[in-house]
């Protein structure tokens, strides 16, 4: 099965969809994820990325295009993937259907508030990118899965949180008709607890856990 997950910064794409990767079986691609591993490792994607992520900003269609073209080409992505964080404007929905066929569409839904304080007490793990809020913490620092050091991500500064979201609603929402239009958009209330967005999203794709 090949889903795409969309969604406004926070809404929890990510933490379901590590979830429901491993119920299925299948990849998570999160374009978020290789950018951010990119500026790591210095290359030139990652150096042309920097500014627009530490900004909010998109990453420019033509750099994020070729990178999920030539990811979803590899072998790991023929029983199905799930896309994180990609598309996020109309033309990067174009050209993906140029080079992949989408099953299923979940679109998560949770309101501005919700999300901004998701985002203000999100920590990630250095090493294995596993997230987390504060308020499960419990004043912990490192990662339940490996150890290593829990960090903020830079782009989830306040200010910054607030533009990700205005470049969500002016040029990523669009989609949400987009595929709407398709007939392939599943809308959940990515709201309720963790597990009962799990459990929904499997239901939505007539999947089981
Ligand atoms: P990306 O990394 O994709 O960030 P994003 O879309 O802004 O989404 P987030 O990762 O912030 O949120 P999420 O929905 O994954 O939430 P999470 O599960 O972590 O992109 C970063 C940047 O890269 C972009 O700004 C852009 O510059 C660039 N980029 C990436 N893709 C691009 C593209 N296609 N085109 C152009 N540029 C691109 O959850 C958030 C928090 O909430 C966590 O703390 C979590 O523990 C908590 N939480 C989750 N679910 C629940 C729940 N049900 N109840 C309570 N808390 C919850
Ligand atoms: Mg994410």
């Amino acid at each position: 099965m090949n889903i795409i997950f969309l969604g406004p910064p926070g809404a929890g794409k990510g933490t379901q969809a590590q979830k429901i990767c491993d119920a299925l079986n299948i990849p998570q691609i999160s374009t978020g994820d290789i950018l951010r591993r990119a500026m790591k490792e210095g290359t030139e994607t990652g150096k042309k990325a920097k500014s627009f992520i530490d900004a909010g900003q998109l990453v420019p269609d033509e750099v994020i295009i070729d990178i999920v073209k030539e990811r979803l080409a590899m072998d790991d992505c023929k029983q199905g993937y799930i896309l994180d964080g990609f598309p996020r404007t109309v033309p990067q929905a174009e050209a993906l259907d140029t080079f992949a066929t989408i099953d299923s569409v979940i679109e998560l839904d949770v309101k501005d508030e919700e999300l901004v304080n998701r985002l203000s007490g999100r920590r990630v793990c250095v090493k294995c990118g596993a997230t987390y809020h504060i308020s499960m913490l419990n004043g912990k620092i490192t990662c339940d899965k490996c150890g290593e050091e829990l960090i903020q991500r830079n782009d989830d500064k306040a200010e910054t949180v607030l533009n990700r979201l205005k470049v969500y609603h002016d040029q990523t929402a669009p989609l949400i008709g987009y595929y709407e239009g398709k007939g392939l958009l599943k809308k959940i209330d990515g709201a309720q607890g963790m597990d009962n967005t799990t459990r929904a999203i499997l239901d939505a794709l007539g999947a089981k856990a």
